[in-house]
């Protein structure tokens, strides 16, 4: 491998990427045995994988788009789908639109955004949008993490990744592998994506229960996007006073720093929808 990199000056990560390439094909794998071979038939891999990764693979975007770790319940959610009932609403979907468009260089530049409203007027929803207009739109751009597990044949996606977490489930993982041996490596895993993916959406920050502990563990992940200028995109529920209590102030003045802030007030569309579909208003008024 050395002498790749020293007679041949290739770069470290170049040749990592045609090792991998190599590996997880079929064909090349079985014809690849040695690294005199590996030298030789350099040039000629490193075109195939450069073609392989900008085709236009149909699985490409499934198999990226799970690895974001969507919840399934808002696996169809879109622009399109997006009905405000707000003018509130109706300028935060312009914003997460704009944010949208010029995804890679926002993904690129750190750039993030900071959801806040109350719960049910489609903060998450506008987040996953977000997500599938700028994966739909730079696929070429975002990849899949592989771990051990990859299967060999299974086609490896490159690029940047991005990953989707709910506060409350990343720290409670956190917390229950100190005691569960199993949950250590995903919680390892889980928490090393959230520090270093190009682009993490940290769903419902605040909802965590507060303590010295937490405070710590958010302030942790936080400063390490920021210094690294990574691009975080946040919703909460909270107020800036309670986020504040729940967090801690510096915690939240850097976030602002990180974030363009987005308001997303309007009625609760679960609330709405059980009033519209299943139940007589009459029985249970809506008051707001
Ligand atoms: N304005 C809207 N138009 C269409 N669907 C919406 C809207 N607001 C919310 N929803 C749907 O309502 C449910 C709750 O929205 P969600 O984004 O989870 O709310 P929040 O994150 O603000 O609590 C989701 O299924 C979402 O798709
Ligand atoms: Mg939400």
């Amino acid at each position: 491998m050395d002498a790749l990199m020293r007679l041949d000056h290739r770069s470290p990560e170049e040749v990592k990427a045609v090792i991998r390439f190599a590996q997880g094909d079929p064909f090349w794998r079985t014809n690849i045995l040695s690294v005199e071979k590996l030298r030789k038939q350099y040039d000629q891999l490193n075109a195939k994988r450069r073609q392989r990764a900008s085709s236009n693979d149909p699985n490409r975007f499934t198999a990226v788009w799970s690895s974001f770790n969507i919840p399934p319940r808002l696996a169809e959610a879109s622009f399109d789908a997006y009905q405000p009932t707000s003018s509130e609403q109706e300028k935060a979907l312009a914003k997460c639109q704009a944010f949208a468009d010029t995804g890679l260089a926002n993904v690129q530049e750190g750039k993030g955004l900071f959801l806040q409203g109350p719960v049910g007027t489609g903060k998450s929803h506008l987040v996953v949008a977000i997500l599938r207009s700028i994966l739909e739109n730079n696929l070429q751009q975002f990849g899949k993490p592989v771990n051990g597990e990859a299967l060999a044949g299974e086609p490896i996606y490159e690029g940047m990744h991005c990953l989707t977490v709910s506060v409350v489930d990343l720290l409670g993982i956190i917390r229950e592998s100190f005691s569960a041996d199993n949950l250590k490596a995903p919680a390892r895993r889980l928490l090393h994506r959230a520090r270093a993916d190009a682009l993490v959406i940290l769903d419902d920050i605040g909802a965590e229960k507060p303590s010295d502990w937490v405070e710590e563990q958010l302030y942790a992940l936080i400063d390490l996007r920021y210094r690294m200028q990574r691009s975080t995109i946040f919703t909460t529920n909270c107020t800036l006073k309670q986020l504040e209590s729940q967090i801690g102030s510096w915690v939240v003045s850097r976030i602002f720093e990180m974030c363009e802030g987005v308001k997303v007030e309007g009625r609760d569309w679960r609330k709405q929808s059980l009033f519209n579909n299943s139940v007589a208003d009459a029985d249970y008024p809506i008051n707001n």
